[in-house]
């Protein structure tokens, strides 16, 4: 059972409808900045993962992406004509530091000032990530996520970024995706570092924990006033029938790859009881001794959501389950199904089980084949699948979760990991050859609701 002595009380925890609310965009470094080796940077494990053949779609990388690093003025522009409140991007770790730890890069810590600047004196609010997937690859020279070192390190590098930014940052998320890091980087290989070893996947979670409680900690320290979470991978996972074989399995589906894994350690101090026995043989020698003091509840829970999808128990799977397909189901071009109802299902059952004081909806938004016709992007899917979100989201606000924002995947098309370009996501359209912006139909969409929803609670 949750602990509620360590967060706030469901009467505190529920706001009058009247508080802030950000209507916002979210990105990656890797995924759009371009230029990993400018200004002293050095290579993230993006670089070696991609430039190895056979990694990624036709080989892309992220060298130049959307060329934020040369065009963030312009790409501040096109966030205040969208009338955005706030942006969610995320810090190279190796511009900061570009061995990991030790000397820091001014050059490249500059850029992130000079941005956050920019934000500020559009009326924008930053939400900085500090960990999107772009490990200095020295450190993963040294093991990387597996390595129980990388607690101090993270915490290192994190002192360096608030030295600079801490004085006009004020909500701060330390890792994004922690699950997609174990699982596909070490488990499956399909992210950087590429590894498929299931006790360097279960060191991953462990020392993300430990790195993240690290970081909150030395945000905490500078700054304590600042608002400190991390964005969770989430599916809205549901038995296939009602037997309870497959009711049990989307528990360990739910637990697995959503928020459970890592707040039950964080708020109880535990991993979650329905995996706690399949986790226990791969998780590092001794970890029991790190769990209390990992009890430490985020003051926000990052919540990414895209699709939901049926599960059934399967005994011959390491976690005794497997997805069961549902032809005929509208889905995006990531063949992911579309389910708005999912996402309202998650976060009731996020503040039934953990009242956090705060969420966000961290990331949401869909791909589909977007052609550019002249000077406009048509997506009438892309505004349906956010239309649709958005009011879930605002549905769960109304039945009493206390969210404080959204942030729409992504403010650009932009380098969709192992898929290259080949998957578009954004409300603005980029084209790759010029790099050109087109705000897209669902970007007026976007930039309709935030207004209209302004007027409405003035
Ligand atoms: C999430 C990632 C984000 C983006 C979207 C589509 O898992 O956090 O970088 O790739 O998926």
């Amino acid at each position: 059972m949750p602990d509620t002595t360590t967060t706030a009380s469901p009467q505190a925890a529920e706001k009058p409808a009247a508080s802030r609310f950000y209507w916002g965009a979210a990105t990656a470094a890797y995924q759009i900045e371009g230029s990993p080796l400018a200004d002293g940077g050095a290579r993230c494990i993006w670089e070696e993962f991609s430039h190895t053949p056979g990694n990624t779609h036709r080989g892309q990388t992220g060298a130049v992406a959307c060329d934020h690093y040369n065009r963030w003025p312009g790409d501040i522009e096109l966030m205040r004509e969208l009338g955005l409140d706030a942006y969610r991007f995320s810090i190279r770790w190796p511009r900061v530091l570009p061995d990991g730890t030790g000397a820091v890069n001014a050059r490249g810590l500059a850029f992130y000032d000079r941005l956050v600047d920019g934000l500020l004196e559009a009326g924008i609010e930053p939400f900085p990530t500090l960990y999107h997937w772009d490990l200095p690859a020295a450190l993963q020279h040294r093991g990387g996520w597996a390595n129980r070192d990388i607690a101090a390190w993270f915490a290192e590098y994190t002192q360096a970024v608030i030295d600079v930014l801490g004085d006009r940052v004020s909500h701060w998320m330390t890792l994004n995706e922690p699950w997609v890091t174990a699982h596909h980087g070490h488990l499956t290989g399909e992210h950087a570092p590429g590894i498929r070893n299931i006790y360097a996947a279960c060191a991953a979670i462990h020392n993300q924990l430990r790195a993240h409680v690290a970081a909150a900690r030395v945000i905490k320290r500078a700054t304590p006033d600042a608002a400190v979470g991390l964005a969770f991978s989430n599916s809205a996972v549901a038995p296939a029938t009602d037997s309870p074989d497959d009711i049990a399995a989307a528990e360990i589906s739910h637990a697995w790859g959503n928020f459970p894994l890592w707040l039950d350690p964080l708020v109880n101090g535990n991993y979650p009881e329905v995996i706690a026995a399949r986790l226990q043989p791969y998780l590092p020698d001794g970890y029991e001794n790190d769990l209390a003091d990992l009890r430490l509840a985020p003051d926000f829970a990052g919540i990414n959501y895209y699709f939901g999808g049926l599960v059934k128990r399967d005994d011959s799977d390491w976690l005794g389950v497997s997805g069961v397909d549902e032809p005929g189901l509208p889905r995006t071009a990531m063949n992911w199904i579309i389910r708005p109802e999912g996402l309202h299902a998650l976060l009731t059952r996020l503040h039934q089980d953990y009242r956090l004081p705060s969420v966000y909806i961290t990331e949401n938004g869909a791909a589909f084949e977007d052609r550019r016709t002249g000077a406009t992007v048509d997506d009438p899917q892309r505004v349906a699948y956010l239309d649709s979100h958005t009011q879930a989201v605002l549905r769960a606000r109304e039945d009493g979760v206390p969210i404080d924002g959204y942030f729409a995947w992504s403010l650009l098309d932009n380098y969709e990991w192992a898929y290259g370009y080949t998957k578009r996501f954004g409300i603005v359209y980029v084209d790759y050859e010029t790099q050109e912006r087109v705000i897209k139909q669902s970007g007026q969409w976007y930039s309709g609701l935030a207004r209209d929803w302004r007027s409405q609670h003035a």
